[in-house]
């Protein structure tokens, strides 16, 4: 049976240049700084989002989890879209572990945040949790991968400025974000205190993010994440994988925008309503679905069994994900099965 794997850009493989600087990969003790491969992969990082410094941590939700813990102190709170991994998809981990309240907030249909909704939560009477943080996320993951520009940035960090608190991008996508918009990363990671990114979603690496920021918040997140149990050895074996990602997996992402786009407007053609061609910016295409006799988790479900593997995020919203490891064939396949399913449904 074909399988055609669009739950996430999180099951990409490691491709042949990564697998061979694995093998050749110069290690050492990243306990005590030593890994000089680690320490090239954080460098490298840091000066593309044109920060101070960088840090390797196994994954994206312990990256945020480490900016929050710097950031804020028990008891205060933290300001995110309602829908934010950091809120919905770390297992409750932002709270259990950083012991702090979340004041969630709700986008608009492009993912936005909308500022005067943040203000409204720092002008509260004395007696509600003090906010501290503003997290964002670009690409926006639950809005479909949507891209918040460099000017809607500048307004949230200027009220985050206004109200003394710190300001963190949940990044994990930010390259597509950059790439999608034509603009340099940079500009999207210059109004922030620190900004996470994911080596190992569309950047296709076996683990890894990076998160970075002024020395100072670096040499505190280094402390958090030994403190969480993070610290690593010799993971220069991944951080090389990391550089190659860096050198040479970024221009491909548009690739993965035009497979998204085909098969949104696929999606769009087979049952319109399906998807809100607006959101499709990047390479996350959510849809909405249900009809008489079919709900989302069901339609999930039957497309799995046909090898077309998708995911049911909440009620009737799904989503899909393109990557390296998908071809335009793919593509096209899964659009078959998605229809043959559907008109089943649909048939009296
Ligand atoms: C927006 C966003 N932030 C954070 C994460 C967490 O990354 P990881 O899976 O590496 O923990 C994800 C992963 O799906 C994500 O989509």
């Amino acid at each position: 049976m074909q399988i055609v794997d669009i739950r996430s850009d999180t099951v990409t493989k490691p491709t042949p240049r990564m697998l061979e600087a694995m093998v050749k990969a110069e290690v050492g003790d990243d306990g005590y700084g030593e890994d000089p491969t680690v320490n090239k992969l954080e460098e490298m990082a840091a000066e593309r989002l044109g920060k101070e410094a960088g840090l390797f941590l196994s994954s994206g939700t312990m990256a945020n989890l480490v900016a929050v813990l710097v950031h804020t102190r028990p008891g205060d709170a933290v300001i995110c879209d309602e829908n934010a991994h950091l809120n919905r998809l770390t297992m409750g981990g932002t709270t259990a572990f950083a012991g702090v309240y979340i004041y969630t907030q709700k986008t608009d249909r492009l993912g936005r945040l909308n500022p005067q909704d943040i203000e409204s939560t720092l002008d509260l009477d004395p007696r509600f949790p003090r906010a501290s943080l503003v997290v964002m996320e670009n690409t926006n993951n639950w809005g479909g991968g949507t891209t918040i520009s460099p000017k809607e940035t500048k307004k949230i960090a200027e009220i985050a400025k206004k109200g003394s608190l710190r300001f963190h991008i949940d990044g994990a996508r930010v390259f597509n974000s950059a790439l999608a918009q034509g603009v340099n990363v940079k500009e999207l990671t210059k109004d922030c205190d620190s900004v996470m990114f994911c080596l190992s979603k569309s950047l296709c690496c076996p683990a890894g993010s990076i998160l970075a920021g002024s020395r100072e918040f670096i040499k505190e997140a280094r402390r958090v994440r030994r403190m969480l149990g993070g610290g690593m050895r010799q993971v220069g074996v991944l951080a090389a994988c990391g550089i190659v990602a860096l050198e040479e997996m970024i221009d491909r992402l548009k690739e993965d925008h035009k497979k998204a786009r085909r098969l949104a407007e696929g999606l769009a053609r087979i049952k319109p309503g399906m998807v809100d061609l607006e959101t499709i910016q990047t390479n996350i295409v959510c849809f909405e679905f249900k009809n008489a006799r079919l709900g989302c988790r069901e339609l999930v479900k039957i497309l799995a069994e046909k090898g077309v593997r998708t995911i049911h995020l909440q009620n009737n919203r799904g989503r899909m994900v393109t990557h390296k490891d998908v071809t335009m064939e793919d593509i096209d396949y899964a659009l078959e099965v998605i229809e043959s399913a559907i008109s089943k449904f649909n048939a009296p």
